[in-house]
Formats: C-alpha cells, structure tokens, sequence
C-alpha cells in the first residue's frame, strides 16, 4: 500500500518576496494562517477589524518571528466603505498581491444588519469578500500565479439558498440556517471567480479550503450562546487546535502542485480532523446557474464590479 504523506506547514515553499492578506487573522484560523506564512517570509498583511487585537495578533506572530515584516491594517467586511479604504491603502502600498486568504467570519446570533443594510452574515461572509475581492482584482489579475483562497465550511451541506430572501427579511431566520448559507456562498462565489479567471486567461487561481471542526473563537462564542460552554470545552479538547485548522488554508495558498476550483480540507475522520487534502463539495455549490445569479446579484448590492474579468464564455 502506498502511504501518502501527511502536508503539514513545513512544505509550505519559501514565500520570500511575495505578498499576502488574511482577512480576520486577529485570532483562530486567520492568525495561524498568517503566522505560518510570515514564517515563510511573506510579506503579511493581517487585516483585521479591531485595530487592538490585530496588534495582539501581531505582538505574538513577532515574538515567534522577530524577522517577520508582518503589519496590521485595518478591515470591517460589515462596511463597504472600510473595504473600500481598506483595498486603496493597499494599494497604493503594494504592487503585487500573491494571497488574498478570504477567512474572516461569524457564526450564529439574533438578526442584526451591516451598516450597509445586510444580513450581518451574508454581509460579512459572502458579500464583504466579494467586495474585497472585486476591488483587488486588478492587482491580482498583475501578479502571476496569484491565488484567492476562501474558507467555508463543511456546514455548507446544510445550506437552504432562497435568492429571494436571502438576508430573510420575508422571515425564516436561523443563526446556523444564515451561517450555513454564507459558506454555500463563499464555494458558489470560488468556482464562480475560477470559471472567470479562465475564461480571462489568467494567471491567478481562486480555491476553497475548510478547517474541519477547530477550537477557536467562533466556536465558543456560539457553544456561550447556547449556554452550553462545558459541552464545547470537553469538545474542545477533543477537536484540532487552530494550526491544524489553517492547513487546508495554507495548502490551497501555497502547494505548488494546488490548482484553482480545488477545496482543500482535513483528510481525516469525516472531515473533521486531519491532514489537508482535496476534499469535494455539495452539489448545489457547483450549481453554475445559481453562482452567476449570486454574481450578479453581488455586484448590483455591493456596487463592485469585476469589470477586467470576463463574464459570458464565448460561443
Ligand atoms: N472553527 C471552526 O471549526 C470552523 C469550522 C468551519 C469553518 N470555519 C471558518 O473559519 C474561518 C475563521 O474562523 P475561526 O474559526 O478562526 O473563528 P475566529 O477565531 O472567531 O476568527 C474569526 C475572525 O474573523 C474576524 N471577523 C469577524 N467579523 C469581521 C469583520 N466584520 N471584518 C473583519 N474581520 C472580521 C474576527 O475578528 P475579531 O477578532 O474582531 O472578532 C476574527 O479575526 C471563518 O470563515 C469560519 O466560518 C471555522
């Protein structure tokens, strides 16, 4: 029997003199998803919506890694005016963009909106990396070989999409039901940028990746919310850590053999837990008609337009 070998952060390739940004990387999955590429030598930019934990984020990246050039900018994916500043601040700093990991999220809680007038999910999940994404395009569109990476969830198998009451203001409203659509949209949204990428010709590649079930923030918010925090910390102990949950991240973003329209996700027992691999998704998030409507539908809420990339094959 042929035994594969396990990738683990120390086959990520030396990252000397590229650029990245990790979106949410202030704690869990995002900061040990920049940590690791830092230690690479990328040039990693930790956007982050608190200012003050993106500082602790980096604090600890740069008592690990007294060499990294890591910074903090900042990013709330609940404004469209913050990414926005967000996208031209980085710009105007930067002439390439080799990594744009899209891993900020929320899970769960009462109906809220954005300040945009958003579902908070929708709005910070899906939208707000569409929105991110679009106003980055050119410069990733620029650098040969750029890649998009989006984490969703194995959760996205649970997802109901009603484009017609997409942020349920006809009712309906779950926090899991919500949650669980944003990571069907973040897989609609990647096949999607792949399928126009390609049919642009060109050089960047757009991927998926899934933690797996990982002890982080966003799991213990959710388990004090349910009142149920002794049952999670038990559970806790016995999920992976953040740094294994950053690996499918990390392998989508730098495995030189990765290819774009791939989901990366843990090998290991049902998903959960384990070693990166290439892991398939639901059939609805390969749904091309429902990713197209999504597309448009994007760009007409956020006002961003994908305008270098093509959008129609042609016959
Ligand atoms: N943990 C799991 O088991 C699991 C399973 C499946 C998928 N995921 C996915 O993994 C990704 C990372 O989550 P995690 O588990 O690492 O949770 P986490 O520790 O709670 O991290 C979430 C990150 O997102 C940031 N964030 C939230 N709202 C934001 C906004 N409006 N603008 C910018 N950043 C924002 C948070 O910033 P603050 O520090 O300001 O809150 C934090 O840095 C998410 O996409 C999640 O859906 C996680």
């Amino acid at each position: 029997m042929v035994k594969v070998k396990k990738w683990t952060s120390a086959d990520i390739p030396v990252q000397t003199g590229k650029v990245v940004v990790v979106t949410g990387a202030s704690s869990g999955i995002g900061l040990e998803t920049a940590k690791e590429l830092a230690r690479r030598g990328a040039e990693t930019i930790l956007a982050c919506r608190s200012l003050e934990r993106g500082q602790q984020a980096l604090n600890a990246i740069r008592s690990e890694i007294p060499t990294s050039t890591a910074k903090v900018m900042p990013l709330d994916l609940a404004s469209l005016t913050s990414i926005e500043r967000f996208s031209q601040q980085f710009r105007d700093q930067y002439g390439r963009l080799d990594v744009l990991a899209n891993n900020a999220g929320i899970m769960g809680g009462a109906y809220t909106k954005t300040e945009d007038g958003f579902e908070q999910q929708v709005g910070t999940n899906h939208l707000g990396h569409f929105a991110l994404t679009g106003h980055l395009v050119d410069i990733l569109l620029a650098t040969p070989g750029a890649r998009v990476v989006t984490v969703s969830s194995l959760g996205h198998r649970n997802a109901q999409l009603d484009f017609d009451n997409l942020f349920y203001e006809k009712g309906g409203y779950g926090g899991s039901a919500a949650y669980f659509r944003t990571k069907l949209l973040n897989l609609l949204f990647t096949y999607e940028l792949q399928r126009r990428f390609e049919r642009s010709q060109a050089k960047a590649h757009s991927l998926a990746a899934h933690p797996g079930f990982s002890a982080t923030k966003l799991a213990t918010e959710v388990a004090n919310r349910l009142k149920a925090a002794l049952l999670f910390r038990l559970f806790n102990t016995l999920v992976q850590g953040p740094d294994m949950g950053a690996l499918p991240t990390l392998r989508a973003a730098t495995d030189p053999d990765a290819k774009g329209g791939q989901y990366y996700g843990p090998g290991g027992w049902f998903e959960e837990r384990g070693h990166p691999v290439v892991v398939s998704s639901s059939e609805a998030s390969h749904s091309e008609t429902d990713a197209n409507r999504l597309w448009e539908l994007s760009e007409n809420l956020t006002g961003v337009r994908y305008s270098s990339l093509n959008s129609k094959g042609s016959d």
